[in-house]
């Protein structure tokens, strides 16, 4: 792409990535990419803000070229060491060697550790200030959002908040970098939500105090790290505000049934139990957990408040994409949910012994279990339809 003013002289930057499979080596990114938002600020001095990822290095600098000379950036600002935003940072030295990194005291630390890089360094802190003529850096520290060194910078002038990982998403820019050029942001803010839960939704008490921290700024832009540059602040904020609440709070009425079956008889019970938990009008999003990635999974468990679990029993314990799942939900703190569990078993039985123990560590409230053995008669069926119908109105019936 090509840079894109947001006001006088600042521009983006980014690079639209359409090749990595992973990001993070984890999350599945190859339908929809994700973008490295790096910005220009062209004034008396230059700033970079935010570098990207080490790929697609040529285009990147032809790109800043577009705007400035390379040797006439004075400053790097590094919101966030993660190396999806400091990937070039080698190479961007050995060109423009007078250059000076901007970053917090543990930033410092980090570019050691993680490039060696021990020169070219000034640290800042909250509140600290960098005029560059007429506009004015201002960094606020905001510590795990997402990792210990992360900042984020307001620039007083054009009052945009580059806001790095904060505010981010999955999908790579589909033309226009700007939300208002968008009649439907549907695809953006389910990828948003996607990164979410997958990335920062272990921090999210983290979310909440940077938020609070930056309201008295007047924000009229808020420019992230991944993804759309959003005119219309509040729509991300109030977002970002309303999921990372989630943490501590009820999350909205609905179910993620997650289930996974061998030979189809825990998949005929979930069929029974929709049907009977979908009379309550309740939203159900239902996932094949040994086929679908998790990554599509945790935005489900982590907005509704119900859950269903449908494991058989494997080798004495859960069936294993199910433990996965459960542990990844545990990774991400996604805690305070009602849950219901049912599966079949060949003799013994053991899985629900696994759940039980998951669902400590989850603080999940398990409500109803409902095991049978081998392939589910009519009645089991029709046990499976009242078994559904009483979770929903459970859930219903919560305040
Ligand atoms: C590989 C494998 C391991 C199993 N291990 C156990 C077990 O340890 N204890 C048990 O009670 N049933 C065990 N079973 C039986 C299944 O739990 C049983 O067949 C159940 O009906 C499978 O449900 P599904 O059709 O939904 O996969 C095992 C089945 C398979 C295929
Ligand atoms: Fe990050
Ligand atoms: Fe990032």
């Amino acid at each position: 792409m090509v840079a894109v003013e947001i006001k006088p002289c600042v521009y983006w930057a980014g690079v639209n990535d359409r090749s990595t499979e992973l990001f993070e080596g984890l999350w599945p990114i190859q339908d929809v990419g994700v973008s490295y938002n790096s910005y220009i600020i062209a004034d008396e001095k230059v700033a970079l803000i935010d570098l990207v990822k080490g790929i697609k290095t040529d285009d990147f600098l032809t790109q800043i070229e577009e705007i400035v000379e390379l040797t006439n950036i004075d400053y790097v600002i590094i919101n966030h060491m993660e190396p999806d935003h400091t990937g070039i940072i080698k190479i961007f030295l050995k060109m423009v060697p007078n250059i000076t990194f901007v970053g917090t005291e543990k930033t410092k630390q980090m570019l050691e550790d993680y490039y060696q890089i021990s020169t070219n360094f000034m640290a800042v802190k909250t509140g600290d200030r960098l005029n560059l003529g007429n506009h004015t850096l201002v960094f606020y520290e905001t510590p795990f959002v997402h990792w210990p060194e992360t900042m984020v910078t307001w620039e007083e002038q054009s009052k945009i908040l580059f806001s790095c990982d904060a505010f981010g998403g999955f999908g790579a820019l589909r033309g226009s970098i700007f939300d208002d050029e968008y009649d439907d942001l549907g695809f953006y803010i389910e990828e948003a939500l996607r990164y979410y839960a997958n990335i920062v939704a272990k921090f999210s008490r983290f979310v909440l105090k940077a938020i609070d921290a930056l309201r008295n700024l007047e924000i009229e832009i808020i420019a992230p790290s991944h993804g759309l540059i959003w005119r219309n602040p509040k729509k991300i904020i109030d977002l970002y505000q309303k999921w990372a609440r989630y943490a501590s709070e009820p999350a909205e009425k609905g179910i993620t049934l997650i289930y996974g079956s061998m030979y189809g008889n825990t998949e005929k019970m979930m069929n029974a139990i929709i049907q009977g938990a979908s009379k309550s009008g309740l939203p159900i999003q239902v996932f094949d957990v040994a086929r679908t990635d998790v990554s599509y999974i945790l935005p489900f468990l982590w907005k509704y408040q119900g859950v269903i679990i449908g494991a058989p029993t494997y080798e004495t314990k859960l069936f294993p994409p199910m433990t996965y799942v459960l542990t990844m939900a545990e990774y991400k703190r996604i805690f305070n949910k009602k849950v219901a569990r049912f599966g079949s078993y060949g003799w013994s039985g053991g899985a629900q012994r696994d759940v039980e123990t998951q669902l400590e560590k989850l603080k999940w409230e398990l409500t109803e279990v409902f095991e049978f053995q081998g392939g589910p008669t009519t009645t089991d069926l029709a046990k499976g339809e009242e078994f559904g119908k009483r979770f929903a109105k459970l859930l219903k019936d919560v305040s």
